[in-house]
Parts: C-alpha cells; sequence; structure tokens
C-alpha cells in the first residue's frame, strides 16, 4: 500500500472533484503531450464521465502564460495532470478559481492557495517511483472503487517516462504497487520475455528492426541485416502460410533460439556491453483484456503508440483510445506510429547530412522551418545516444507556434561528465535575463528563447561550456 498520509491526500482531491462534479461545474483537463500526460488526462478524463461531470481536455507542450491564456477559463475548474508542479506560482497568479494540480515532476516552493498532490511531498521520487499516470490513477481510485481497472494506463504512462529502471526492466516503487493491483484484478500481467518493438503485432523481422531500446548495431534500422540474421543465424520459421509471425506467437524453444543468437551477436560483432545485451530481456507488461495482435497489449508498444499520436499532433485519437476507443482509431494510430518514424528518420537524416554544425564545445542543428518542434527533443535524444556524439553537447532548435518562441532541447551524449545541463541552461538564461520556461538535469534541459536570441543563446552556452561552468569542460 502507498503511504497513509498519500492515500489521504489523494482522498481529499477525489472529494473535492466529486464535491464540484456534483455541483455540474465545468472541468477543464490540461496534461502534456507525451505518453505519460495523455494516459494521465484520459484516467481524470475517464474518472470525471463516470460521475457525468462535463469537462474539457487541453493537451500541451509546455505549461506557460502564453499556453494559459489561449484556454478559455471562466467558471472552469482546472485539472492539471503532469505538469504544473513546477509552476505553482504561475498557476496561482493566473487562475482565479480552483485549480487542481497531479503531477510528479518535482515541485517549486509556494502555490499554497492550489489543490496540490505530488508523491514527491511524501518522500517518494517521482522520477522513478510513479508517474504523472500513476498520481492520476492514485486520485481516481479515490474518487470510485471502480476507477481500479485504470491501473493498466497508470503503467503505460510510467513505461513512457521510462521509469522501468528496476531488475530486468521492471517498475519500482508505487509503480510496482500499482502493477500489483492490475495482476490481482486479472487485468495485468507481468512476464519475463524478449523486450522488442511490436512484440505482438509486427512480422519478427520488423520488430528486431524496429527496436532502437537497446540500440542494437548493425540490425536497428536494418531491415535487410535483421532478415539475414534470422535466416542464416536463428533458422525459425519466420511465416504461418503466407502469413509473417510475431515474437509473441513463438514456441518457447524458438524463443529459447532467438535469444541466444541476439545476445550473442550482441557481444560479438553488436560490440555491446553484457548489461546492454541483458537489457533486451525484461519484464514486459501485457494488457490482459485487450486484444491479442493489438498494440495496446504490450505496455510499452501502447506507450509508444500514445508518443507517437502526441507528437504527430494525434492527441485526441491518443486519449479516445486509452479512453476505450477500438474502432476507428486503430488504423488511425497505425498511420501515427507510421508517420512518427517516417518523420525521425527523415529528420535524423537531415541533422546527420547537412543540419549538424560543431562550434568549440557544442554541436547545433537549426530545425527552424524544418522540424517539427513536438520532436526536436526525440531528435536530440537519438542523436546524443549515437557513438559519433559520444561524451558531446547537442542542443536542437525548432520553431514553437504554441509559444511563439524558439525552443532549444540540450542532450549530453553517453560518456559526458562533470556537466550538468540543467545548471547550464539556468546560468545562460539569467545571463540573458530571460524569464520564459527552461529548466533541466545532468543529461537533458530545455528552453524557451525569443524569436532572433538563437545567436546569442548558443554563444552563451559554448561560452559557459568552455569555461568550465557547470563543470563543463
Ligand atoms: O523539452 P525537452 O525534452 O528538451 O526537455 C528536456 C528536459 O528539460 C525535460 O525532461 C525537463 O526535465 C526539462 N525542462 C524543463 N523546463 C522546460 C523545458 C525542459 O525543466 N521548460
Ligand atoms: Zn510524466
Amino acid at each position: 500500500m502507498p503511504p497513509p498520509q498519500l492515500v489521504k491526500a489523494a482522498r481529499d482531491v477525489a472529494s473535492y472533484l466529486r464535491e464540484k462534479a456534483r455541483e455540474n461545474a465545468l472541468f477543464q483537463v490540461v496534461s502534456h503531450l507525451d505518453a505519460d500526460g495523455i494516459a494521465a488526462a484520459s484516467i481524470i478524463s475517464t474518472s470525471l464521465t463516470r460521475l457525468n461531470a462535463r469537462f474539457h481536455v487541453r493537451i500541451i507542450q509546455q505549461l506557460s502564460r502564453k499556453s494559459l491564456e489561449r484556454i478559455p477559463r471562466r467558471e472552469r475548474v482546472f485539472v492539471f495532470t503532469d505538469m504544473g508542479s513546477g509552476q505553482l506560482k504561475l498557476l496561482e497568479e493566473s487562475l482565479q478559481e480552483d485549480t487542481v494540480v497531479i503531477d510528479h515532476h518535482p515541485p517549486e516552493e509556494g502555490g499554497g492557495r492550489l489543490i496540490h498532490f505530488n508523491p514527491h511531498l511524501f518522500g517518494l521520487d517521482g522520477g522513478v517511483d510513479v508517474s504523472g499516470a500513476g498520481a492520476a490513477y492514485l486520485v481516481a481510485r479515490e474518487i470510485d472503487v471502480k476507477n481500479r481497472d485504470l491501473s493498466p494506463l497508470a503503467i503505460v504512462g510510467a513505461l513512457g517516462d521510462r521509469q522501468d529502471k528496476g531488475k530486468q526492466r521492471s517498475l519500482t516503487g508505487l509503480n510496482a504497487e500499482i502493477a500489483r493491483e492490475g495482476v490481482e484484478h486479472g487485468i495485468l500481467q507481468e512476464v519475463k520475455d524478449l523486450i522488442v518493438f511490436g512484440r505482438e503485432t509486427r512480422p519478427i523481422p520488423v520488430a528486431l528492426e524496429y527496436t532502437t531500446d537497446p540500440f542494437i548495431p548493425g540490425l536497428s534500422g536494418n531491415h535487410g541485416a535483421c532478415l539475414k540474421f534470422l535466416v542464416e543465424r536463428v533458422q525459425i520459421p519466420l511465416k504461418a502460410g503466407d502469413r509473417w509471425r510475431t515474437i509473441a506467437e513463438l514456441s518457447r524453444e524458438e524463443k529459447a533460439r532467438l535469444v541466444s543468437e541476439l545476445v550473442k551477436y550482441m557481444l560479438g560483432p553488436g560490440n555491446m556491453s553484457a548489461d546492454e545485451a541483458q537489457s533486451i530481456i525484461g519484464t514486459v507488461y501485457v494488457l490482459s483484456r485487450e486484444r491479442e495482435g493489438t498494440p495496446m497489449r504490450d505496455a510499452r508498444e501502447y506507450a509508444s503508440l500514445l508518443n507517437a499520436c502526441g507528437r504527430t499532433g494525434r492527441t485526441g485519437l491518443g486519449l479516445a483510445i486509452c479512453m476505450g476507443e477500438r474502432k476507428r482509431s486503430l488504423s488511425e494510430a497505425a498511420e501515427a506510429v507510421d508517420e512518427y518514424r517516417v518523420k525521425l528518420a527523415d529528420y535524423i537524416n537531415w541533422v546527420e547530412g547537412e543540419g549538424m554544425k560543431k562550434r568549440k564545445n557544442l554541436y547545433w542543428f537549426s530545425g527552424v522551418g524544418r522540424i517539427d518542434v513536438r520532436m526536436v527533443g526525440t531528435v536530440a535524444s537519438i542523436l546524443a545516444s549515437s557513438k559519433k556524439y559520444q561524451s558531446k553537447v547537442i542542443v536542437g532548435l525548432a520553431y514553437s507556434n504554441e509559444e511563439d518562441c524558439i525552443k532549444a532541447s540540450i542532450r549530453l551524449g553517453k560518456g559526458g561528465e562533470n556537466v550538468d545541463l540543467g545548471e547550464l541552461v539556468r546560468r545562460v538564461m539569467e545571463r540573458m535575463k530571460l524569464e520564459t520556461a527552461a529548466g533541466g538535469h545532468e543529461l537533458a534541459a530545455g528552453a524557451y528563447i525569443p524569436v532572433g536570441k538563437e545567436e546569442e543563446f548558443l554563444m552563451l552556452l559554448d561560452e559557459e561550456l568552455g569555461m568550465g561552468g557547470c563543470g563543463g569542460r
């Protein structure tokens, strides 16, 4: 069970929401664009639907004065999920009505007038113990015990936020307890299996090709090589009649063969560490009530699907799926996943081909007019994980319509040390006297800067890194 004070706090938020629903209030749910944010919003939305409450949902990339101004606010009860804890003062200043924040990001001081629910306030770590969707679930199950059927969405959110940091890529802390609730209710299964993309849905060579976590050099992203590897090394039937088989269909012996050949490959030609090779086997979370062969069966694939929906502008579709729509939306979701993949590959090729520029202490690219702002962070992250940019700082820029600003995503390549990107960005923002949204941690940071200030921003970043400030070298 979660700590009793946390349960009590969730119960208080739940009573408040129930009370407002009884008064026929109009709710405005506002949530974050990623998989966790969409899952969190849908948990609250389903709970409100079950209370017969009226509500609107808005999914945004960044919570700021500007994005708040765009949302009609009169006589609405605002419920922020997976965002808000870092902007308590802003929310308190901007919103007159009562406002609820259900989040798992580290909270800032202040915001005493808000109804604020965050596991950090009870000594838990929102980075790994529980996600935004998990926090929303804790509230939902206090609104009504029936909402316990939403626990799988909390797991989807946690995996979307990569909180599977336990042994064999398992969830820990409160996430593990929520998973246990799902298992007890017969709606979730935890199995040890190969962690590949599309384990339930894709032909085996495609599943292997699409697996990028872990990234398998020579196989990830290379269809021909995957097919060759399977045919020559693994030698299991890839088709049943005319139809391609999936990983989920393999017999125990076939799977053992595949795993053993894969690990051999990863340790040999793949040049990967034993730890990395082992991470191909791990804890798979199966939503047992979802139809077999659909992307919602495997919680990781479900999270990828929501992420693709969010980052290709199909947030309504992501929400609909989480809220139970299973007809037209499935083919549209497949389109979102494909579009996301194609765009990402195009962006990466472009940056690697001509977009990437070098300064003394950093690499940078401007995706303004070229890269969708919702994907610039992902592009920077993928590049940062490649060997080429080992221990290098990468800055990606794109134009944000939502903020009418340039968005910068900053990442540190593997092996980088002695630099704290969060600290770096805070210093540069201070030197530029900017108060626009910015922040981050050691390995990743983001900032919004006014159009036209890109050059100054890059120059100062480079300078700070060169000075050895923020531990830069
Ligand atoms: O937006 P992006 O993915 O580039 O951000 C990387 C990290 O920087 C986020 O995970 C978040 O921790 C932090 N960030 C922040 N405030 C912002 C933008 C990003 O704290 N306005
Ligand atoms: Zn989150």
